[in-house]
């Protein structure tokens, strides 16, 4: 099984309340009623402190693996992973619009913006560009990035065939954007 970050994160703040709720428990045995409360209180700021923390490098975390994973992504790989977009989309320059747009030029493009395609709200009210970062995590889940958008896939599962699809999308482009 595998599990998403929001899943892990659930967990351990989930554990952590058990932890302070322990620690109260056995403080409300061992210790008498005076001295309690500092320890209690004491006790629970700092399982806090430690619950951000650990949310704050999750964060972090997923921003520096999509810059490693543009670095180590394969262009070719990704024109294979592609084959699963190819019933909707078409990429080449001045492809035809399907039922999905045509992506020439997608990477670092406003969204929504492919000329003669008629967009639902949800995705042209997203406003801004997709960014590789936009777009891994678009192509991860489609509905949960713009919830209501028409474009039924179900998204891309492997982390890296996100990256390797983004680089070779990137690739069609008249001048394809740095690297991140
Ligand atoms: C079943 C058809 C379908 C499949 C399969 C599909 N798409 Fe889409 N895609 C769409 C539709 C429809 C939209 C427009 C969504 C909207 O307007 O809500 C879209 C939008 C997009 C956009 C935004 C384009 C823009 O101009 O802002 C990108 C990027 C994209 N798709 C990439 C992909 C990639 C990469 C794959 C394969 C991994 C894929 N799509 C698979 C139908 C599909």
């Amino acid at each position: 099984m595998k599990f998403s970050t929001l899943e892990k994160t659930g967990a351990v703040i989930l554990i952590c309340a058990w932890i302070v709720w322990g620690t109260n428990a056995i403080g409300n045995v061992l210790v008498s009623v005076d001295e309690h409360e500092p320890v209690g209180y004491a006790s629970t700021e700092t399982d806090q402190e430690e619950v951000l923390t650990g949310e704050q490098e999750t964060e972090v975390e997923e921003e520096l693996d999509v810059a490693a994973l543009m670095g180590a992504a394969d262009p070719a790989a990704g024109e294979k992973a592609f084959g699963k977009c190819k019933a909707c989309h078409t990429v080449d320059q001045g492809g035809a619009n399907k039922v999905g747009p045509n992506l020439w030029n997608v990477v670092g493009r406003e969204k929504a913006k492919t000329e003669g395609f008629d967009y639902s709200s949800a995705l042209q009210e997203l406003g801004g560009e997709w960014t590789y970062e936009n777009l891994y995590k678009f192509l991860k889940d489609p509905k949960d990035y713009a919830p209501g958008n028409k474009m039924t896939f179900g998204g891309l599962k492997k982390s890296t065939d996100r990256a390797d699809v983004i680089a070779y999308l990137r690739e069609h482009s008249d001048s394809p954007p740095p690297l991140p």
